[in-house]
C-alpha cells in the first residue's frame, strides 16, 4: 500500500521528501523540476564523486547529498528558528551563491598525522526571508571524504537572539541501513555500549552516529567546531528523517546567540568502505587553525597513575578507606615510571573533598589544599629529580561554580609544581551540572549544553595561560577543537576501561571494534588501556569494609588485545592503567607499552568492518619505526595486513605480540606469543586473533 502511494507521488515535486517517509526503492536524490520557480545550486567534491544540491523549492531550503551517483541524504531541510524575532523556515529564496576552492596542507603539532591536506570546494549560499528580509548564509564545503555545512548570521542590530529550533535534517535511506549509535537522552552521558540496529530502533542519539547503507557506502554524522553553541544530537522525527536536536539550557533556551555568529559545522563523513571514515580528516579541516601560537609545551606522553587501584577497590580517593594518594605511594609510582620511561604519574584523590559520598560533594572540593599525607612539594621535587612529572587532577563532581571560582589558583599551584597536564572530571548525571546564577539561584545543566561548551573552553584557555594541557572526563564530545586549542589534548566521552573494573556490565568484546568508527571519529580518547591483571575482582578484598566489585565482572579481552589498544585508540596522553606490580610480573608484554609512542607521523586504517575487527598502522612521530594494532570482537579471525605502508627500500624487524594458539578472552586470556622476524613492504602479515583478542606489532627499521 504504502509503497504504491510512494510511487504515485514520485511525479510531484515533493517526491523527494516522501521517499524518506515511505522507504525504498529510492532513486538518487532528485531535485525540483527545472520549470519550478525554484533555484538550485550544486557543489561537487574535488574528485567529483560527492555531490551536494541546495534548493529553495516551495520557499523552504533543502540540501541533498549523492555519492557516486547514489543518494546518501535525500532532500532535507535547512534553517533556524528564533524566539520573538523571526525564522528561516518558510518564504526563503536563494539570493546568491558564491564559489571558492581551497587546497592547502597544514601541520598538526601532535596527533595521528603530521600533515593534513585540506582540499575542498566551497559554496556559500545567501538566502533571504521574503517576509522579514533577513539574510541567512549557509556555507557548504565538499571534500572527497565528506561534506560540512554551517549557518552564518550576519551582523544585525537587536542584540541577543535565542535559537528555539534548528531545522537541519538528515533524511537517510532506510532499507537495509545499519547504524551504530548510543542514546543521547539518558543519565549516563556518552557512556553507553553502542547499539547496532536498523534506523527504526533509533530514537534520539549522540553523534558521531555511523551508518552503512545497503550499497556499502558508509556515513558518519557529527559536527565540527562546537563553540558557543549547544551540542547536536539526532532526533529520529519521522521514519528515516533525523533532525538536529540541540541540548537546552536549564531555562529552556537552546542557544543564546548574538549576531554575527556562525553555528558549528554539520558534518557528513562519507566513504565507499569502512576504513575510509577513519582515514578522513574532515572534522579537523573544518576547525579553525591554532590560536595558541607556539605549543611546544604541549607534550604527548605516556603515563601511569594512582587510579586503577581505586576502581578495583584496592585504594580509596578519600581517607575513609585506604587512601591512595599518599606521598609514599606516589613516589613508588614515580620510581616505576622513571624505570620504564613513563613521563608522568596521575594522582587522583590528593585534594580535600573526597571523603564520603564525593559524587554529591561538588561544592566542598578544594583544588589547592592537599590531604595531610600528600606532600605536593616533595612529590614534585622528587619527580623533577627522576624526570617524571606529576599529572594533576581536578574532579568537580559537576559543581561548575565551585571549580570556576578556584580555577586560576588551582592552575597556578600546579604550574608552581611543574605540572603541565591536568585531568578534569565532571561526574554527575546528565542535566545535573550545577552552577549558581547571578541571583544566587542554583541551576542545573547538561554536559553537552551551550553552558558546558562555554565552560570547557574557559578551562582550556585558562589552562593554556599556565602552560597546561587538559584531559576532561565526563566531557562534552570532541568536535576537533584540538586544532584551534592544541592543549585540549584528549578526553573521555565514551565507556572506557573503568567499566571493566566496575562491571554492570563490563564493556563487551566488540566495544573497541566499534569505537574506531564512532567515538574515535571525533578525536582522541583517554580510554586508559593496558590492564595486565584481567581478573582484578577475583582477589580477596584489601579490607573488609572495601568489598571488591562483582567477581564475575572480568576484563573481557586477551592480554594481546590490551596491547593492540595502544595503536588502535589514539590518545596523545596514553595511560598504562594497571598497577606497577602487575606490570612487573609480565616484563615481556610491558616492553610493547614501553616502546609504543603516543604521537604519530601518519596513521592508516588498513582493514576492518564496524563491530567486527580493525587493523591500523601508525608511524611514530619524527622516527622511522611503524606500529600496527589489530583487534577483533568476540569472534576469532585472521586478519591479513599488507605491509605496503613500510618504506620500500628498507628491511624491518617485526616484533609481533599476538594471541597464543588457544587464547580466549574468557577462558585463556593470558596466552600470548612474542615473535620476531624480518619483513619488507612487499610482505603480508597474517594475524590470527583469538576470540576477544588482538595483536600489536612494532616494526623497527634496520
Ligand atoms: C570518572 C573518571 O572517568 C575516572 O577516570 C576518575 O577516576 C573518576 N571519575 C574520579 O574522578
Ligand atoms: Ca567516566
Amino acid at each position: 500500500m504504502m509503497h504504491r502511494k510512494c510511487i504515485r507521488n514520485l511525479a510531484t515535486a515533493l517526491a523527494a521528501l516522501m521517499w524518506a517517509a515511505c522507504g525504498d526503492p529510492q532513486p538518487a536524490a532528485q531535485l525540483p523540476s527545472p520549470d519550478a520557480p525554484a533555484r538550485t545550486e550544486e557543489l561537487r567534491s574535488p574528485d567529483g564523486k560527492l555531490e551536494v544540491r541546495v534548493s529553495d523549492e516551495g520557499g523552504r531550503l533543502r540540501y541533498a547529498v549523492n555519492y557516486d551517483g547514489e543518494a546518501v541524504v535525500f532532500p532535507s531541510r535547512l534553517g533556524l528558528l528564533f524566539r520573538k524575532h523571526f525564522g528561516f523556515d518558510e518564504g526563503m529564496a536563494i539570493a546568491g551563491a558564491t564559489r571558492r576552492s581551497g587546497d592547502s596542507t597544514w601541520e598538526l603539532p601532535w596527533g595521528e598525522r603530521r600533515n593534513v591536506r585540506d582540499h575542498h570546494n566551497e559554496l556559500l549560499i545567501e538566502a533571504r526571508n521574503g517576509a522579514s528580509g533577513e539574510i541567512l548564509r549557509i556555507r557548504f564545503r565538499a571534500f572527497d571524504d565528506g561534506v560540512g555545512f554551517r549557518y552564518e548570521l550576519p551582523k544585525r542590530s537587536g542584540g541577543r537572539m535565542d535559537i528555539v529550533k534548528e531545522l537541519t535534517e538528515f533524511a537517510l535511506p532506510r532499507t537495509e541501513t545499519r547504524a551504530w549509535w548510543i542514546p543521547s537522552d539518558r543519565h549516563n552521558r556518552y557512556e553507553y555500549l553502542y547499539r547496532t540496529s536498523g534506523l527504526d530502533e533509533m530514537d534520539r542519539v549522540h553523534t558521531p552516529a555511523t551508518f552503512r547503507l545497503q550499497n556499502g557506502i558508509h556515513l558518519s554524522i557529527h559536527e565540527a567546531a562546537l563553540v558557543n553553541y549547544s551540542a547536536m544530537s539526532l532526533l529520529h522525527e519521522r521514519p528515516g528523517v533525523f533532525r538536529a536536536a540541540l541540548r537546552p539550557w536549564s531555562d529552556g533556551v537552546l542557544v543564546k546567540a548574538e549576531p554575527p555568529f556562525v553555528t558549528p559545522w554539520r558534518t557528513l563523513q562519507i566513504s565507499p568502505d569502512a576504513v575510509g571514515l577513519i582515514n578522513s580528516d574532515l572534522i579537523l579541516n573544518l576547525n579553525e587553525p591554532n590560536q595558541l601560537g607556539d605549543v611546544s609545551w604541549v607534550k604527548p606522553a605516556k603515563y601511569v597513575g594512582i587510579w586503577w587501584a581505586m576502581h578495583i577497590r584496592d585504594r580509596t580517593w578519600g581517607r575513609d578507606g585506604v587512601h591512595g594518594a599518599s606521598t609514599e605511594e606516589v613516589l613508588r609510582y614515580m620510581d616505576f615510571a622513571a624505570e620504564h620511561g613513563f613521563a608522568g604519574v596521575l594522582v587522583e584523590g590528593w585534594n580535600l573533598g573526597w571523603d564520603g559520598d564525593w559524587y554529591s560533594n561538588g561544592e566542598i572540593f578544594s583544588f589547592t589544599e592537599s590531604y595531610p599525607d600528600f606532600d605536593i612539594a616533595r612529590i614534585a621535587a622528587y619527580g623533577r629529580e627522576k624526570g617524571v612529572e606529576l599529572i594533576g587532577h581536578h574532579e568537580t563532581s559537576g559543581h561548575i561554580t565551585n571549580y570556576e571560582r578556584q580555577m586560576e589558583a588551582a592552575f597556578q599551584l600546579y604550574k608552581d609544581m611543574g605540572v603541565t597536564m591536568v585531568k578534569t572530571g565532571y561526574v554527575a548525571d546528565a542535566g545535573e551540572l550545577k552552577w549558581i546564577d547571578e541571583k544566587g539561584i542554583p541551576r542545573f545543566e547538561y554536559h553537552d549544553s551551550q553552558f558546558m561548551v562555554r565552560h570547557h573552553l574557559k578551562v582550556v584557555q585558562a589552562a593554556a595561560r599556565y602552560g597546561i594541557s587538559v584531559n576532561p572526563h565526563e566531557p562534552v564530545k570532541d568536535t576537533g577543537l584540538r586544532r584551534t586549542w592544541p592543549n585540549w589534548v584528549t578526553r573521555e566521552g565514551a565507556r572506557g576501561q573503568e567499566y571493566n573494573a566496575w562491571g554492570s556490565p563490563p564493556n563487551s568484546p566488540e566495544h573497541t571494534a566499534i569505537l574506531p568508527w564512532t567515538r574515535m571519529l571525533s578525536g582522541p580518547m583517554d580510554f586508559t588501556p593496558g590492564i595486565f591483571d584481567l581478573r582484578p575482582n577475583e582477589r580477596p578484598p584489601v579490607r573488609e569494609d572495601m568489598p571488591r566489585n562483582n567477581r564475575g565482572d572480568i576484563v573481557p579481552t586477551t592480554l594481546a588485545k590490551q596491547l593492540s589498544l595502544y595503536v588502535v585508540i589514539h590518545s596523545p596522553l596514553q595511560m598504562a592503567a594497571d598497577l606497577p606490580e602487575n606490570y612487573e610480573k609480565r616484563p615481556n608484554a610491558l616492553q610493547f607499552i614501553r616502546d609504543v609512542p603516543a604521537d604519530w607521523e601518519q596513521s592508516i586504517a588498513l582493514a576492518g568492518e564496524i563491530g567486527d575487527y580493525i587493523a591500523i598502522a601508525r608511524q611514530e612521530r619524527g622516527g622511522p619505526n611503524w606500529f600496527l594494532g589489530a583487534l577483533t570482537d568476540e569472534n576469532a579471525r585472521s586478519v591479513e595486513a599488507a605491509l605496503s605502508f613500510l618504506d620500500a627500500d628498507a628491511r624491518y624487524l617485526a616484533e609481533i605480540y599476538r594471541d597464543g594458539a588457544n587464547a580466549h578472552w574468557r577462558s585463556n586470556p593470558y596466552s600470548i606469543e612474542i615473535e620476531r622476524r624480518m619483513v619488507r613492504a612487499t610482505d603480508t602479515l597474517s594475524l590470527q586473533l583469538a576470540p576477544g583478542g588482538g595483536a600489536a606489532v612494532r616494526f623497527v627499521r634496520q
